[in-house]
């Protein structure tokens, strides 16, 4: 076949709103999809890894979100990239391959050959065009984004075992409890079509049981029950298991960083690593100091309707949304300060996200110790929090519209 003819459509999984609750409270406003990481939504740093790919025809994103959340972003970015994006709603969780197979009708329309399928919670480097060519080259029936990580944390993940010359998947374990490889599956797929036979068979099996169950009553009742999971099928679990070690699927090893964002706390650490790779990708996006605004160093993204006073220093890991205000004297490090903040003279803020239309007064301090990696490791205002003059918070989550009008530390204020 000639590349022309090659045509790549992309799914990204983006659940609904009863997935992602670790992500409260900043998933409470917006859909965690869209909560921005280096100034732009979590889901757009996938979108435009998967732009780069040749004859890329389509882009869907797939979940249980009302339409709305999704409607006006979707359009604006369908223009911007001259690629359609649209987004596909599920009437209920039917799980990641089972949401994929609910619209294979739509996903095959344009007869592509290669499937691009992204988890939306990870932070990456999406080395896409080196995995699809990786891809074409095994020809098996799937390809898997793994990487090395400590043995300590390994069991958090899906593990595998691959063969070291052909890449082959052997062996699939979803989070198992006891250790079965340090290599990790990164929740980034490329699929040829034959996917959906594979999840057809497993949808098959199912009500083939189901049916065998049905025999006395007792178990007509057990089954009435399961079968309303019928339909719920995960990638991971319901197909990559049973397909490791039948020459279909293969694995492909990135050296890059790659999280995954789970918790609040991690996006401070993945927007971070967007930040630095802006570096190479997208230098227009940082942030440098001039004369109309505060002084900046290191990886620093500024929206450009927010305003900065000239006195302000900011940076390092710093990403600052729409129409916030940054006054005389801020000092900002580490942090994530969303649309509409106000910052008055001399507060500091470190290792912290500050809330949408949050205030935070003279001389007022908000900060984190900086442990992405437990609860209150950094410092989270919801929307509409306002922090008083000279108030200290420290290791805190404070949902929203709360006024702080003392000093808290270690505290979760509901
Ligand atoms: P856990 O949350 O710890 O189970 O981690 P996981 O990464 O294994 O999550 P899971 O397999 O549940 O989800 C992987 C990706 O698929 C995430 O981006 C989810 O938002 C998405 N996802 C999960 N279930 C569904 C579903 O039913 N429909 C859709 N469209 N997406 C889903």
């Amino acid at each position: 076949m000639s590349e022309e003819s090659e045509k790549v459509v992309a799914v990204i999984l983006v659940g609904g709103p009863t997935k992602g609750t670790r992500f409260r409270p900043l998933s409470l406003n917006v859909a965690k999809p869209l909560f921005p990481l280096a100034g732009q939504p979590m889901v757009q740093h996938p979108i435009l890894a998967c732009k780069k790919i040749e004859n890329l025809a389509h882009i869907y994103l797939i979940g249980f979100y009302e339409d709305r959340e999704f409607a006006l972003y979707t359009s604006a970015l369908s223009n911007e990239l001259k690629v359609p994006v649209r987004y596909l709603k599920e009437d209920k969780p039917h799980g990641s391959a089972g949401g994929l197979y609910q619209f294979r009708d739509l996903i095959l329309e344009e007869d592509p050959t290669d499937i691009i399928v992204l988890n939306c919670d990870v932070c990456c480097s999406f080395p896409l065009t080196d995995m699809l060519a990786f891809h074409r080259k095994c020809g098996g029936m799937g390809t898997i984004l793994v990487k090395k990580v400590s043995p300590e944390v390994a069991s958090e993940f899906g593990e595998l075992v691959a063969d070291s010359d052909s890449g082959e998947l052997l062996h699939y374990a979803e989070k198992p409890e006891t250790f079965v490889s340090d290599l990790i599956n990164c929740g980034v797929y490329i699929f040829s079509p034959e996917i959906f036979i594979a999840i057809q068979d497993v949808k098959s099996a199912r009500h083939d049981r189901a049916v065998l169950r049905r025999l006395t009553s007792f178990e007509a009742l057990q089954s009435a029950t399961k079968t309303l999971s019928a339909d719920f099928i995960r990638l991971d679990q319901d197909i990559l298991t049973p397909l490791a070690g039948k020459k279909k699927l293969y694995a492909y090893e990135t050296q890059d960083f790659w999280e995954q964002i789970k918790v609040p706390g991690i996006s401070l650490r993945c927007s971070a690593l967007y930040l630095g790779q802006y570096r190479t990708t997208s230098p227009h996006l940082l942030a440098k100091s001039d004369s109309k605004g505060a002084i900046v160093s290191g990886d620093v993204y500024i929206h450009p309707s927010a305003k900065t006073h000239p006195s302000a220093k900011i940076g390092p890991n710093v990403s600052i949304s729409a129409n916030a205000r940054i006054g005389p004297g801020v000092r900002l490090i580490g942090c994530i300060i969303l649309d509409d903040v106000e910052i008055e003279e001399n507060a500091v803020v470190m290792n912290a996200i500050i809330g949408w239309k949050s205030s935070l007064g003279r001389w007022a301090r908000v900060q984190g110790g900086g442990d992405y990696t437990t609860k209150l490791g950094i410092t989270i205002l919801g929307e509409g929090v306002s922090v008083e003059d000279e108030v200290v918070v420290i290791n805190c989550i404070v949902l929203s519209h709360k006024t702080l009008n003392r000093s808290v530390h270690e505290e979760i204020i509901l």
